[in-house]
């Protein structure tokens, strides 16, 4: 008998997970194509690794085990899995056509909803993947600024501009590396410090899970404007999330452009760049910014039915709602369980629990508590990324689940000794990492 959302005896039987584990080795580097889906985010030999099926905020695995899930597909399922208006909207389409010889009208209605919902939408216009749009936006600030350098803070995908400052940056010429630095969040003398007059673009996430001092996007935006230099908004994870406007609207602070993917269409692959008028109007000739499925029409009409249907049920609020009863819920449990070794924070749409160095390895107390979530029947990465689907019923039985596997943490933690607990190999560090490296050299005091 699979697994199921349930206080389940035993961990649930993953062999089928595991021969398609074993037939991908070899033969898919990495086995994966997401790194935050692939197996060093999950503890080996206890989680499943292929998910077949999802309904709601429920999902089955290959095995046929049942969890509700909290990653949802790394963010684009904001109102849950085969969610029937948009699925509806994608059938609709998909009975006339996927992508054309000539632009299709959704283009232009998509956008019109677009311009109505987006602050800074002046302008707008569509690709594939996220990283599709923040290298579009920094080529079109570069254009515009007739600058080169770039300030990011935050994760803005694999291409070259921004992987080349990470540790991973095998394969990009050293010239690029010398074109982007980071910034540390919240901390406007670091970026008084950093920007110069070469600096076309300062692009950030307007938050990950610190939350934003009082009048710090705002800040960005003046330092930015007095030095010329463009502000882009990374809205990947903040777009029809925290507002239906983005951060821009929760914040009232307008970037010059902004990126969207992810939430936008509910688990289609789309993303969008918008912005001010006099700089997107580059893209009409002098910045080439063109791809063969930029206008396929499944994932335009997935996402227009997103929208609407995250407009007319106020989804934030939802989103909102929801999550901080995780929040506020988890956060009480380990205050009465009296360990202050783990924590959850995060804007309440989207919120990490955290573990102290000071208890011990915290992949391995992070392993033994989704280990134990795992065993409950809750796929639990050690984020509560929320959607419209996640009902009263899943968030009470995760508070209980939550209940019921932390004084196992606690022992463990308290035994010194996480490691005999767990079944599995621990999980990996996640590779996001968004503050405190390559720095810009501090400026000589004159
Ligand atoms: C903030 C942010 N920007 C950009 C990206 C890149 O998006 P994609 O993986 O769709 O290229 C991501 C992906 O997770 C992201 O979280």
């Amino acid at each position: 008998m699979p697994n199921k959302v349930k206080f389940n005896k035993e961990f649930p039987v993953i062999k089928k997970s595991e021969k398609l584990f074993n037939r991908s080795n070899g033969l898919i580097p990495a086995n994966t194509q997401t790194l935050a889906k692939g197996p060093t985010q999950w503890i080996n030999g206890i989680a499943p690794k292929y998910l077949k099926s999802g309904k709601g905020s429920h999902v089955w695995d290959v095995d046929g085990n049942e969890y509700i899930d909290y990653n949802m597909g790394i963010g684009p399922l904001v109102l849950g899995y085969c969610y029937e208006k948009v699925d509806k909207a994608i059938i609709k389409q998909l009975k006339r056509g996927i992508t054309f010889s000539l632009v299709h009208p959704l283009e232009v209605e998509l956008s019109e909803k677009i311009r109505e919902v987006v602050p800074n939408a002046e302008n707008v216009r569509f690709s594939k993947t996220g990283c599709d749009v923040t290298t579009a936006a920094v080529r079109v600030a570069r254009a515009f600024t007739k600058r080169e350098k770039v300030l990011c803070c935050g994760y803005h995908g694999w291409h070259d501009w921004y992987i080349s400052v990470t540790d991973r940056n095998a394969g990009i010429p050293k010239a690029i590396q010398k074109l982007t630095y980071t910034f540390n969040y919240n901390d406007i003398e670091n970026l008084i410090q950093s920007i110069d007059k070469d600096t076309a673009c300062v692009i950030l996430e307007p938050f990950v899970f610190e939350e934003s001092k009082p009048d710090y996007l705002k800040q960005v935006k003046e330092v930015c404007n007095k030095n010329g230099t463009l502000l882009i908004f990374d809205e990947m994870w903040t777009g029809f999330r925290i507002a239906l406007g983005g951060a821009q609207e929760y914040f009232g602070v307008t970037p010059d452009l902004a990126c969207f993917s992810k939430a936008i269409a509910n688990g289609m692959p789309i993303s969008v760049i918008t912005g001010r008028k006099d700089v997107m109007q580059l893209f009409d000739k002098d910045v080439f910014f063109f791809t063969t499925f930029g206008g396929e029409a499944l994932s335009l009409a997935a996402s227009l039915a997103t929208i609407k249907e995250i407009q007319k049920n106020d989804v934030p609020k939802y989103l909102n709602k929801q999550g901080k009863k995780l929040k506020d819920g988890y956060n009480k449990i380990v205050q009465e369980l009296g360990i202050d070794f783990t924590k959850c924070t995060g804007y309440n749409c989207r919120t990490i629990i955290t573990f102290d160095a000071s208890a011990g390895n915290p992949l391995e107390i992070k392993s033994l508590l989704q280990q134990e979530m795992i065993k409950r029947g809750i796929l639990w990465g050690g984020f509560h990324n929320m959607c419209y689907s996640h009902s009263n019923k899943d968030i009470n039985y995760t508070l209980k689940a939550y209940k019921d596997a932390l004084p196992i943490v606690k022992k463990a933690v308290e035994e010194k000794d996480v490691k005999k607990y767990l079944k599995g190999i621990p999980v990996e560090p996640v590779f996001r990492k968004t503050s405190n490296f390559n720095l810009k050299p501090a400026k000589k005091k004159k």
